[in-house]
């Protein structure tokens, strides 16, 4: 019988993963154009800032039926105006496929979107488990000051659609307002 060490290992106090198979990618401030609401201010940031990062571990072909992804994403701490840190967000291009996220560190806000625009949105903090249903868009936040990294684990063909976000943005902001933070829907 053959015993094998695994391709990838999760660091579970970090939420790191390391391994020749993971994949990373960054998010600066400049591949974020149009996405917070103010895009004059984001336009006079420093392009090369990072806004977040995700690695992620895809260990059978995308788009195959029954298989899972891995993933881990850090959102930096920052505002742009009043505007936390976050990341574009997206629909599943298979639409009704769901996801989980975890908190590991830091504070934020998941938000979510279902497909009549009715936003409601849960608190991140270590240890939360957030269970994302099909036909809802998700968009994470960072609230606090430090890192704020969760896991995810998705569906092999859920995909990622951001064209809907882009086109339509979310209907409500995370915006903090008198040092407290708000979800803005009238802007
Ligand atoms: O699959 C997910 O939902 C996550 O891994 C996200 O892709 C990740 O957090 C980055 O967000 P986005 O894909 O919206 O840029
Ligand atoms: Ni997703």
């Amino acid at each position: 019988m053959e015993i094998l060490n695994t391709k990838v290992n999760l660091n579970i106090s970090t939420g790191r993963l390391t391994g020749e198979e993971v994949l990373n990618s960054k998010k600066f401030i400049k591949d974020l154009k149009d996405v917070f609401l103010n895009e004059e201010v984001r336009g006079s940031l420093a392009g090369d800032e990072l806004v977040y990062e995700v690695q992620a571990y895809l260990p059978v072909e995308e788009g195959k039926q029954g298989g899972l992804f891995f993933g881990n994403s850090t959102v930096y701490p920052g505002r742009v105006d009043n505007e936390y840190y976050m990341t574009r967000g997206h629909f599943h291009e298979n639409f009704d496929t769901a996801e989980y996220y975890w908190c590991v560190q830091g504070e934020g806000m998941l938000i979510l979107m279902d497909e009549d625009r009715n936003i409601r949105a849960e608190k991140m903090q270590q240890g939360s488990l957030h269970y994302i249903p099909g036909k809802v868009a998700h968009r994470v936040a960072n609230t606090g000051t430090g890192k704020l990294v969760f896991n995810a684990c998705w569906p092999s063909d859920a995909g990622h659609n951001y064209k809907e976000i882009d086109d339509h943005g979310f209907s409500a902001r995370l915006l903090e307002i008198n040092g407290k933070s708000a979800l803005i829907t009238e802007i």
